[in-house]
């Protein structure tokens, strides 16, 4: 059998896990917000119209920053359309989906949806079509307390206490062309400039998301982000990335080697955060928030038609894009140092991990290793160094066939693996230096019979987690046989 082993050292670490990378993403887009978390008329809605199936099976993700309302949605959103009494709100064309928009879930909903959910309300201001005179309103419309204008009308629309939202985009992909309002580097970055000095001067308190390229393969990428760091380096907290895979050559070795292109991604990002910091001569620090992420290249229907809650985006998950989506959580807990914010995009029916119709629910693939590492998330990122065989991928260099991570929380050691090999079986070691593996307290596998297989209405449970026994322990290590082509998560007792 195939061999390989993991090394780890507890004073090796690149920081604690920040939990915010286990964020989501909710655009008005599609079906995501209307008959996804929101459908008043369903026999599956609560008293505030949220469909418990949906919030039932999210729950079980316990996501943590929620970002809303979009997306390419929120450069042509005005958010008072979506405040005060339900009848007197308009319905809108949005221009970014070509759908309409009616307005009956806006930022009162938005919040009471994440309460219920206990999630970090995230809001993506307007600065396509909008105003940063706009965007400070809907500061103080959340978290001033009543006595001012916008603060008043929260506290007729029924909230008293002030929602202190604390995380705010400036913003979303503003240097692509597609965008509402796109504007060249410079132009951007001194209206986000203007935009963060009005919302902090409202509520210093709030954090700040400025936007940085929104893909690798944009012609202004990272020279966009140097100007932006620039011009906002003192007014913001954090740098957007947005990266979206697929397997667009049907070449899964190829595909699931894409985790070298994220971990590069991550640290050019870091790279131009840490030169602007050395040309400033500044103390503080620029971190990376992912706030858009996923698997997503079957299903590009973007054209609502001037519909109300098309089926757009509607993509169907297999196992290999859930093996990409545990590298993507993966490289963001290799990279705790920089990385403190990532949203998954997007949460229900619009590139998601849970599908809806009228009357049923589909968890799809994706869903799972989202799960098997959010519920193992708390504690120390560990470097792990892996020794094995590697393949050269096509597009992205030589790759292991094992990928590995580690999350150290007091005397529970949490590792994650992925064994890429499509036909071996890997006899892996797993060699803790300072500490002692005990024994497992618990372990589970992801796998199915090949990397096309997928849930779907009609088989539920093609692609779901498992117990995973094959792991012995013994004069402080560990070792598991890694069965082709899976997503293995183990929790062990260390001393
Ligand atoms: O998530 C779908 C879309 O992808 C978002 O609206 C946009 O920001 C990105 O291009």
């Amino acid at each position: 059998m195939e061999k390989a082993s993991v090394y780890i050292h507890t004073k090796f670490h690149n920081g604690r896990v920040d939990e915010r990378i286990f964020g989501g993403f909710l655009e008005h887009l599609g079906r995501a917000v209307y008959q996804g978390v929101f459908e008043p008329d369903s026999n599956k809605a609560d008293e505030d119209g949220f469909r418990r199936d949906v919030m039932a099976a999210l729950k079980k993700l316990n996501m943590t920053a929620m970002r809303w309302p979009g997306g390419n949605f929120a450069s042509g959103y005005h958010w008072m359309d979506g405040i005060g009494p339900k009848d007197k709100r308009p319905v809108v064309l949005d221009l970014a989906w070509q759908s309409l928009e009616p307005n009956q879930f806006g930022t009162d909903e938005f919040i009471r949806l994440c309460k219920k959910m206990d999630w970090q309300p995230m809001i993506t201001v307007n600065l396509g079509t909008g105003t940063p005179e706009e965007a400070g309103k809907w500061v103080e419309y959340c978290n001033l307390p009543a006595g001012t204008i916008y603060a008043n009308m929260r506290v007729e629309n029924k909230s008293t206490q002030p929602y202190g939202v604390k995380l705010w985009c400036l913003g979303n992909e503003m240097d692509g062309i597609w965008q509402l309002g796109h504007l060249p580097s410079e132009h951007y970055a001194i209206k986000a400039q203007q935009a963060a000095k009005i919302m902090k001067d409202i509520d210093k308190n709030i954090e700040l998301v400025v936007c940085g390229s929104c893909s690798i393969s944009m012609p202004t990428y990272m020279e966009w982000d140097r100007v932006v760091l620039d011009y906002c380096w003192d007014f913001v907290d954090y740098i957007s990335l947005h990266r979206y895979v697929g397997n667009y050559n049907n070449d899964t070795y190829d595909f699931v080697a894409v985790a070298n292109s994220i971990d590069r991604q991550i640290e050019e990002m870091a790279a131009v955060c840490a030169f602007v910091k050395a040309k400033k001569k500044s103390n503080k620090n620029v971190y990376l928030c992912f706030d858009e992420w996923n698997v997503w290249y079957k299903n590009h229907e973007k054209d609502g038609k001037g519909k109300f809650a098309p089926n757009l985006l509607e993509e169907i998950y297999n196992l290999e894009d859930a093996i990409v989506v545990a590298e993507f959580l993966m490289s963001f807990i290799r990279h705790a140092d920089v990385v403190k914010i990532a949203n998954i995009a997007q949460i229900v029916n619009v590139i998601a991990p849970v599908l809806t119709r009228k009357q049923d629910i589909l968890i799809q693939s994706i869903f799972y290793p989202f799960e098997m590492i959010s519920k193992r998330r708390k504690g120390i990122s560990l470097k792990a160094f892996v020794e094995g065989k590697t393949y050269e991928s096509k597009s992205y260099g030589e790759i292991s066939y094992i990928d590995a991570c580690a999350i150290q929380d007091k005397e529970n050691l949490h590792i994650f693996l992925i064994n890429r090999s499509l036909e071996k079986t890997i006899e892996l070691s797993i060699d803790p230096a300072d500490i002692e593996i005990e024994k497992v307290e618990n372990a589970e596998i992801l796998t199915g019979k090949d990397p096309k297989a997928a849930n779907s209405f009609e088989n539920k449970e093609e692609i779901i987690p498992e117990d995973f026994c094959q792991i012995k322990t013994s004069g402080g290590k560990a070792v598991c046989e890694i069965p082709p082509f899976s997503f293995v998560a183990i929790t062990f007792k260390v001393i």
